[in-house]
């Protein structure tokens, strides 16, 4: 690329048609800076590989509120990438690196992405936007916005939102949702405003509300699993431990040399990570890759799950608990670099 040449803001939009979600990416075409928004956690193997295959250098993950219908790979793609995982100040998601508050910004390469609060579909909806371009998340739909029957969601704060902090951007502004179901991708500011069913050609404050108010939709399927995952940046520490509490490194070192051979330990580092030294006897499964060595982990009767620090470790646990393994046993407040630290033995 040439270096001298003035960066562009690159635009990708992806969809997962299981849950109908859109997961937007923005990046400097000369600095590859980057952000994510919305990612869904069954597609995180095809986040990584376009980030990787286009060499962005993801600096933040971005959810525009805690989802009811999918989980987020915000954990997973902060672990995997060093990405920080962004939120909604109200959405109290704890372990979100940054929780932005309305109207401050965050910069990838010469670009600047602001944050809107546009509660209403759930108290900590955001939208963004960044040159030309409004991200509304769930708030504003193609003709239509989101349900406001729960997660404190409101019609009337709705209302607001779309109409104070939404409508008020210029006509031609373009509006990328959360979700579609109808297979269109975009719209624009003047298009809803003209022919959005709830919330168009002038709708009132009353007329939007009693719309909302007789919706009768069902409950989502997985709001019950997703909301909770989500408040966890999609990582669930009500799963994460089976075996053992607060398992460590020096645990392991300690059993090193007593293990069954009915007993595996897993190091779920990177190929080349797991290349410069890694605990004896142990075994290199990528997170991400587990899916391919599932008859291998069924086949122990305990397998100990380890990586740099261990979030990593605690990612695959969940990922393999939600599927019915009962045998891990994982190291998530240590890692390989305890390890070292320690002096313990490596095998390189
Ligand atoms: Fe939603």
């Amino acid at each position: 690329m040439n270096q001298s040449m003035q960066s562009k803001l690159v635009f990708r939009q992806f969809f997962d048609k299981d849950t109908g979600t859109f997961t937007y990416y923005l990046f400097d075409s000369k600095t590859m800076e980057g952000l994510i928004i919305d990612p869904v956690k069954e597609q995180f193997e095809r986040s990584l590989q376009f980030i990787e295959e286009l060499g962005i250098e993801l600096k933040y993950v971005i959810d525009t509120h805690v989802h009811a219908d999918h989980v987020t790979s915000s954990c997973m793609l902060r672990e995997a990438t060093g990405a920080k995982s962004v939120f909604g100040e109200p959405a109290g998601v704890q372990c979100a690196d940054i929780l932005l508050k309305d109207g401050e910004e965050l910069e990838f390469g010469r670009f600047k992405l602001e944050a809107i609060a546009t509660p209403g579909h759930t108290d900590a909806c955001t939208s963004f936007y960044t040159e030309g371009r409004l991200f509304t998340g769930d708030s504003l739909l193609i003709r239509g916005c989101g349900r406001t029957d729960f997660q404190q969601g409101s019609p009337e704060t709705l209302f607001n939102s779309i109409t104070q902090k939404l409508y008020v951007f210029p006509d031609e502004t373009l509006v990328y949702p959360g979700h579609d179901y109808q297979g269109r991708t975009v719209t624009s500011i003047c298009e809803e405003k003209a022919h959005n069913l709830r919330i168009g050609s002038g709708q009132t404050l009353e007329g939007f509300v009693q719309i909302m108010n007789n919706l009768a939709l069902p409950k989502p399927r997985r709001i019950d699993e997703a909301v909770p995952l989500n408040m966890a940046c999609g990582y669930s520490p009500e799963l994460g431990h089976i075996n053992e509490d607060n398992f460590s490194m020096h645990e392991l070192y300690q059993i090193l040399d007593r293990l069954h051979k009915t007993e595996k330990i897993v190091d779920v580092r990177t190929p080349h990570e797991f290349l410069q030294g890694h605990v004896p006897e142990s075994l290199n499964i990528p997170m991400g890759t587990e899916q391919g060595f599932l008859s291998d982990l069924q086949s122990y009767e305990r397998v100990f799950l380890y990586c740099h620090t261990g979030r990593r470790a605690q990612t695959v646990h969940t990922m393999l608990s939600m599927q019915g393994f009962d045998n891990l046993v994982c190291i998530n407040s240590s890692g390989m670099a305890d390890w070292m630290l320690a002096g313990f033995p490596v095998e390189r």
